[in-house]
């Protein structure tokens, strides 16, 4: 049994982190799409970010938080509004069974820098150790120093390997990062 609502130890902050419902859909993809926009301008083709479109994802989310199966992101609450995610569970990768993966982490870019990255890590490797993996791993793009350092702050280790992400022109490189959870 886990927590309803956690709250963030720091006091400035006025954040908790929840489970996801249908109703945060858009929200979700508001977050998803200003927080891709800001972190990978350089990284990621311009026009890619520039045709992400909002209500094409939240009725996706819309879907997916609908139905009754899989994990629930967790969500980042800030003065009352849904300001970010973090969305894991079974591994994708076929290689990975018996592994937890976190998926996507997205805060709006006007919240960034005030702990709630940090608290949305923390109740997602708390959920991951609860859903009963030992190790968890996660993809981050190269040239996102922002999230390798915060993932590098709370336990998650780089483990060489790669992987090119062709959905992308050109293709993405994405490092696969890793955490001990036992
Ligand atoms: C990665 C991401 C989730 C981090 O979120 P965040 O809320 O900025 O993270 P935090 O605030 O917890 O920590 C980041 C910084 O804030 C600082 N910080 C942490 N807690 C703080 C607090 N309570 N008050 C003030 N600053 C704080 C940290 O020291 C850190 O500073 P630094 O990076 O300048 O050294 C966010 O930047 C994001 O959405 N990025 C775009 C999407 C993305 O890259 N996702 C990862 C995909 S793998």
């Amino acid at each position: 049994m886990e927590p309803a609502a956690t709250q963030n130890p720091n006091p400035e902050n006025v954040g908790l982190v929840r489970r996801a419902v249908e109703q945060d859909a858009a929200a979700l993809a508001e977050a998803l799409v200003q927080a891709w926009r800001a972190a990978y301008a350089g990284i990621i083709d311009a026009a890619f970010l520039k045709s992400m479109d909002v209500q094409q994802i939240a009725g996706r989310w819309a879907i997916s938080l609908g139905r009754d199966t899989g994990e629930k992101p967790l969500v980042a609450v800030l003065d009352g509004e849904v300001v970010g995610f973090c969305q894991f569970g079974v591994p994708r990768d076929a290689s990975a069974q018996g592994t937890g993966e976190l998926y996507a982490l997205n805060l709006l870019p006007a919240c960034w820098g005030r702990g709630l990255g940090t608290l949305l890590l923390l109740e997602t490797t708390a959920a991951l150790r609860r859903l009963g993996y030992a190790t968890a791993y996660l993809w981050v793009a190269e040239g996102n120093r922002r999230a390798m350092d915060l993932y590098g702050r709370h336990g998650w280790h780089d483990t060489g390997t790669t992987k090119e992400d062709a959905r992308f022109t050109p293709a993405l490189l994405e490092r696969r990062y890793a955490i001990e959870l036992a």
